[in-house]
């Protein structure tokens, strides 16, 4: 039977454990694909696989499943080197440009991946698209809660004249029934942009011309850090692209 997305998840982050070893300092990526390294690592610390772990977690959510499962945890301050960063990725492009952020974790994410001198990309074969953006998914940047509907019409107006964009406030419904903004780990709010046929312009200048904007503290464009991406697929084929 062909693996469902779960198991091309599954399999995808299984292949990337086997890159760890004792000793590494691993940052720890964020979203339901990461979980399943998290899972492996934990369960090769237990069976004596693997030793002296420390696990930098890309957010508060990892850091509680991490802390769960007993990874020995750290953080960027103390560990400003890190061997290897795994994580998975809302889409990746065909030279391996990544679009991450749709859980949020965009920023740390970026420190952390970019702090790592590997930086393993695990996605099932749906988040391979031709064009970032081009999947109909949120490119996300996340800004500063102050005037934030003054940095909305900034990036607005970098995308004018592009057919079919759009960009939006991250909300959540809140337990009350009633909606408010997402909230990152950093206190930030999320905008959501939309490209109807992905990003047609050129991504470093398009990220410069993003990072540029008063208010903006990053986006989920992730240019050229990957070092390797591996795919699942429904086959059960497993590629590793560098
Ligand atoms: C978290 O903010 C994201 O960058 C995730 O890494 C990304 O959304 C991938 O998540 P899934 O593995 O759940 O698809």
């Amino acid at each position: 039977a062909p693996l469902s997305q779960e198991e091309q998840k599954r399999v995808a982050a299984y292949r990337a454990v086997d890159l760890v070893q004792s000793g590494m300092v691993l940052g720890l990526g964020t979203g339901s694909t990461a979980v399943h390294a998290l899972d492996r690592i934990a369960d090769f610390l237990r069976r004596g696989i693997l030793h002296d772990i420390v696990g930098i977690p890309t957010s508060k959510q990892t850091e509680s499943i991490a802390r769960a499962l007993k990874i020995p945890l750290s953080d960027l301050d103390a560990h400003p080197v890190i061997d290897l960063s795994i994580d998975g990725a809302d889409e990746v492009d065909p030279f391996l440009n990544l679009v991450k952020g749709r859980g949020g974790s965009l920023l740390r994410e970026k420190m952390i991946e970019g702090a790592s001198k590997k930086f393993v990309v695990i996605v099932d074969e749906s988040k391979m698209v031709e064009r970032l953006g081009g999947s109909g998914l949120a490119v996300p940047v996340e800004i500063i809660p102050f005037g934030w509907s003054y940095t909305l019409s900034k990036l607005k107006a970098l995308f004018d004249l592009e057919h079919g964009f759009n960009a939006k406030l991250r909300t959540k419904v809140q337990d009350d029934g009633k909606e408010a903004p997402f909230i990152t780990d950093n206190g930030n709010y999320i905008i959501d942009l939309y490209f109807e046929n992905g990003i047609e312009r050129d991504l470093g200048m398009i990220s410069d011309s993003i990072l540029r904007i008063v208010g903006v503290a990053e986006h989920g464009m992730f240019l050229g850090m990957a070092t390797s991406v591996i795919v699942a697929s429904k086959e059960g084929e497993v590629t590793v692209i560098n």
